[in-house]
């Protein structure tokens, strides 16, 4: 019986102090391996009498069993320290701002979409959204451009490729961000205000155009929306993406199919170089399209034009962020080159709000 209490006491410290699994892995050889101590204490038992047999037999199995555990518990002991360890080595703080030379910049367009976004937002507008591949009637015809109308040909269309079995109605890439009055129309009907953000695509490319570029559409339709109401929105509009106290806008009468009466509105500015400087100056600068919404566009998107009216605009967001950031040539803005965006990009961190301020 001794010599099983010495065994117990040896391989229990020696479990308790092994530091790896490699030493307990010896351990266990040593004790419960087939020519471990254990094991050959087992075969003891054969040359014993019946009585020494079941006392003795219960106490190895015993010493057995215990040993089984503790190599079992600081089996999971170790696993459970190296796994603590690994953790605390590749621990990572992930609310620890981007270093500085790794951190990507916000693109001036994103930027000017999310201003523009937030101020007409303060202003009681919802975002609407619509497809960039539209079906030719959402693009023209519900905008009353009729098939021979010369706006689809000023509007230099890219048209979808279709097979000569494929009898769907055409497809085009959308050439303005109108379709979206109709299709928000179409689904939240009347009164309603909504802005839609957006690419569209026209066959064009020089210094300040490209064939993809960006919008913003405007609509508020309501009982009494009048012109009126259209040049104090812009107005206001203005002063605070320009960040000026005061802007003063001309009206151009215009024309487009989809509104009536139609006008191009300009803004007063000045040009210092190439910084430009709104508000004041004798130069005007054309920065939008506008006018009341036709009333076959309100019947096209299932608005009862004896009933509700309301204005429309268009506002280039590529050129809007040209002038309010001094940016010269248009075709930078989608070469993805990181010179460019690290210099005119914006920190991620700084979100547009009226109330924090635009542009930091
Ligand atoms: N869709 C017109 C364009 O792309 C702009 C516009 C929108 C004009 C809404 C009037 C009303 O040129």
């Amino acid at each position: 019986m001794d010599a099983l209490d010495q065994l117990k006491t040896k391989y229990l410290t020696g479990v308790s102090e092994a530091k790896d699994e490699t030493a307990l892995e010896e351990i266990r050889l040593a004790a419960l391996g087939k020519k471990g101590e254990i094991s050959l204490k087992m075969r003891e038992l054969g040359q014993m009498s019946p009585e020494e047999k079941q006392t003795f037999g219960k106490a190895l199995n015993l010493l057995k069993a215990e040993i089984d555990a503790a190599l079992r518990d600081k089996k999971q002991a170790l696993h459970d320290a190296a796994l603590d360890l690994r953790l605390k080595d590749e621990w990572l703080d992930v609310t620890l701002p981007a270093r500085p030379q790794r951190q990507g910049t916000i693109h001036p367009v994103s930027q000017v979409m999310d201003e523009v976004s937030a101020i007409f937002a303060d202003m009681g507008f919802a975002v609407a959204e619509g497809p960039q591949v539209e079906d030719d009637w959402h693009n023209f015809d519900s905008l009353n451009i009729a098939p021979e109308h010369p706006a689809r040909q000023e509007h230099d269309t890219f048209f979808m490729h279709r097979s000569a079995e494929d009898t769907r109605p055409p497809h085009v890439l959308r050439t303005h961000t109108s379709p979206v009055q109709i299709r928000a129309m179409q689904e939240k009907g009347a009164p309603i205000r909504v802005i839609a953000p957006g690419r569209v695509y026209r066959m064009d490319m020089d210094q300040t155009h490209a064939p993809m570029f960006h919008q913003i559409e405007g609509l508020a339709i309501g009982r009494d929306i009048s012109m009126a109401n259209l040049k104090w929105v812009l107005e206001e509009f203005c002063k605070a993406f320009f960040e000026v106290e005061n802007v003063e806008l001309r009206f151009r009468a215009s024309h487009f199919p989809f509104t009536e009466p139609s006008a191009e509105v300009d803004i007063r500015c000045s040009w210092q170089g190439k910084q430009l400087k709104v508000g004041e100056g004798d130069d005007w600068m054309e920065i939008l399209g506008s006018g009341m919404v036709h009333p076959k566009v309100l019947e096209a998107a299932g608005v009862d034009s004896a009933k509700w009216q309301g204005f429309a605009f268009g506002i280039g967001i590529d050129r809007l962020a040209m002038l309010k950031y001094g940016i010269p040539d248009l075709r930078a803005f989608f070469e993805s080159d990181l010179r460019w965006l690290r210099n005119y990009g914006f920190k991620p961190q700084d979100i547009p709000t009226i109330f924090g301020g635009l542009s930091q």
